[in-house]
């Protein structure tokens, strides 16, 4: 069974596993036990695998450190998704979805596409049906999540449909021509066009769903009290190992002055300057709209809460999750849950107002996921057995262990205050 990128389980195991990791004879058995009971899906990964493996980006890093010196987990984690030519997203062309490394919510099931396609035409009408109506996703993955929602409105809403303006801001190549494929496959081809970069003057709705836990982050730990940053670097045997020094950068002390908070002595966190970034570029393209966020994360007390200890950050390959880092580099993802509270205050400094968040499970309860799926027991009472099926899968999307804990925030720009069907009785 393919993992979902940050589930709770696999959350606890990781952590129980990494600080195991010196006794592998018994995390073996613990695992063999679990994987018999079905429990979890997490793998130990071959300690020799990085000594021993040469591809041409350990390579460049390697050589990188010995020139440079030890580098910011920052920018390796960039490397390791987004480098140019050997990173994981330039060239991960099939990694999403039941056969790959890790499963997110459009490769699930096409039913969470068409009640986030339900909310937009929403969004649509509150903004009193525009003539143009832009949808900008960011982050594409395999292009299941557009192909669903223009699916649901050419089917459903034809006025709507014609209104509807649909673009990728996708920055991976390969992704962008699975995107294509998927799209093309569907007949949709000529209804999306694609850009790298947030492009300006959108009315209409930004979406986008695991993208800001896919940015780069920096790693802190507090020590004695004081912050340092985890660099790096190579050790005796040539392996990547952690390096603490002083902060790279500012920024990250004045994030957590801005939080008021630090994580608790001894633990490891995450700092991703790259959110607040991309939500004020997001804002600044919105002339009139809205912003609509799905992704893995916290609030910040509980995000850098001090039993906390290892912080969030996750690798998913072959199906399975671990919390090295140092392993497959480049032919793994990694994640770190995002901090709400920062995304929020940024959205609202650079002119968004803060609309509704919520939680993925009751998102889709409230846009009526339960209809959707006794739909087919009382449409076609003869397809029980399809019934079932749609029903198991879909439970994974509202499953508060699983998809369903995915935080949903909707922030606006120029937009009239209205009720909201997926967010009712969660005013932010
Ligand atoms: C974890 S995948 C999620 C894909 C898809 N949204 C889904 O739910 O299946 C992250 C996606 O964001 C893209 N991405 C990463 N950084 C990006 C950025 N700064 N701008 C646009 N896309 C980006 C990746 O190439 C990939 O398509």
């Amino acid at each position: 069974m393919t993992p979902f990128r940050c589930s709770v389980r696999d959350r606890t195991i990781v952590a129980h596993w990494r600080r195991s990791r010196k006794q592998p004879r018994i995390v073996a058995s613990r695992l063999a036990v679990a994987r018999r009971r079905g429990d979890y899906n997490v793998g130990v990964n071959d300690d020799f695998d990085s000594i021993t493996e040469s591809t041409p980006l350990l390579a460049e890093l390697r050589a990188r450190i010995a020139a440079d010196g030890p580098m910011t987990f920052r920018a390796f984690m960039e490397a390791a998704l987004y480098h140019p030519r050997f990173g994981y997203y330039t060239t991960s062309a099939g990694s999403m979805g039941r056969g790959g490394d890790y499963v997110t919510s459009p490769e699930v099931h096409p039913v969470f596409g068409a009640l986030v396609a339900k909310q937009i035409f929403e969004l649509w009408n509150v903004m009193s049906r525009p003539a143009r109506f832009d949808i900008v996703e960011h982050g594409g993955g395999s292009g299941l999540l557009a192909r669903d929602i223009l699916t649901w409105v050419s089917r459903r809403e034809p006025a709507f449909a014609g209104a509807l303006r649909y673009r990728i801001v996708e920055t991976s190549p390969s992704l962008r021509e699975v995107q294509q494929r998927t799209l093309a496959d569907a007949g949709l081809a000529d209804r999306v066009e694609w850009s790298t970069t947030a492009t300006v003057g959108v009315t209409g709705c930004v979406l986008s769903n695991e993208l800001i836990d896919a940015f780069p982050v920096h790693r802190v730990v507090r020590a004695g009290g004081v912050l340092r940053e985890v660099y790096v670097t190579l050790d005796e045997h040539g392996r990547f190992a952690d390096e603490l020094r002083a902060p790279s950068d500012p920024a990250i002390a004045s994030y957590f002055d801005d939080l008021q908070l630090l994580p608790g002595e001894g633990c490891f966190a995450e700092v991703n300057l790259d959110a607040p970034r991309w939500i004020a570029d997001v804002a600044a393209s919105l002339d009139r709209g809205y912003v609509l966020t799905f992704d893995y994360g916290y609030e910040a007390p509980d995000l850098h809460a001090p039993w906390r200890r290892d912080g969030t950050l996750l690798c998913f390959s072959r199906q399975s999750a671990s919390s090295d880092p140092y392993q497959r580099v480049g032919k793994q993802d990694m994640t770190a849950s995002v901090d709400f509270t920062t995304l929020r205050r940024s959205g609202e400094a650079a002119g968004l107002r803060t609309l509704g968040m919520t939680d993925q499970s009751d998102f889709l309860v409230r846009m009526g996921i339960g209809d959707t799926i006794a739909s087919v027991a009382q449409e076609r009472p003869g397809e029980m057995e399809e019934y079932f099926a749609r029903r198991r899968v879909v439970m994974d999307l509202i499953d508060p262990a699983r998809l369903g804990r995915i935080k949903v925030l909707l922030q606006g720009k120029g937009v009239e205050l209205a009720p909201l069907l997926g967010f009712e009785g969660d005013p932010a």
